[in-house]
């Protein structure tokens, strides 16, 4: 997985039909998703629930591209293994599920992933500026995570601090939540490179009429690259 800081969109399964993941990730594939975004929520950090290692390692056969495993769980560290084990490329926690964010991002690299941090809302970039070197993704929620569908939340001063706190270092900047082609091109043009998107993607189309997925994902990468040109 070279670095690169182009634009990627990682659609979100959270909004695919529920029956039928396989299809829907070579669906999104098929019509140009960069990344695959797997949403995993255990009904206590985040109040929904989604689907634990077993379904995350059936979704790896289905993805050619990167498997992007976002954890909205705690504790996050009795799973790491499992999750390396079904295949995560990347494997993301939040700075809020622990105390040790430290220590889970190390065993993260350890188990042979890239370590992602994510931060909701409410916490300020200064909260991992001494992670920094042991992070390869920063997921900044532009929502409250739990749902999709959700109304973006503007953080680009966020955005713009994380994107000077990185420097050179090959961190890729996520942005995750209400992401359209209206909201993509104030984030990208802050120092956004992953923008995850559920519901604008998968809106208008299935996987029996899978093009409309297409139109979306072009959608958003077209408003993306115009603007910050
Ligand atoms: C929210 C999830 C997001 C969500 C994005 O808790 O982490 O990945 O699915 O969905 P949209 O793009 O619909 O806001
Ligand atoms: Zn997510």
């Amino acid at each position: 997985m070279p670095f690169d800081r182009t634009v990627k969109i990682a659609p979100s399964i959270l909004s695919a039909d529920f029956a039928d993941f396989g299809r829907e990730i070579r669906a999104v594939e098929d019509q140009g998703a960069d990344w695959i975004h797997v949403d995993v929520m255990d009904g206590h950090f985040v109040p929904n629930l989604t689907f634990g290692p077993p379904a995350v390692k059936a979704f790896r056969k289905h993805v050619k591209t990167v498997m992007d495993v976002h954890l909205m769980i705690a504790p996050v560290d009795p799973y790491i293994e499992a999750y390396a084990e079904a295949g995560a490329d990347i494997l993301t926690a939040h700075v809020e599920a622990g105390a040790h964010t430290h220590r889970t991002l190390q065993a993260i690299r350890a188990a042979g992933m890239k370590a992602g941090v994510a931060l909701n809302p409410g916490t300020p970039a200064q909260a991992i500026e001494h992670l920094l070197d042991l992070t390869d993704l920063v997921c900044v929620m532009t929502v409250n995570p739990g749902f999709g569908g959700q109304k973006f939340i503007d953080m680009t001063s966020k955005v713009r601090t994380l994107r000077q706190m990185i420097g050179d270092r090959p961190v890729h900047i996520e942005i995750d939540g209400g992401v359209d082609p209206t909201t993509a091109p104030l984030v990208v043009d802050a120092g956004a490179d992953v923008l995850v998107a559920g519901s604008a993607v998968f809106r208008g189309g299935s996987v029996e009429n899978p093009a409309p997925y297409g139109e979306n994902i072009r959608a958003i990468r077209t408003a993306a690259t115009t603007l910050a040109a």
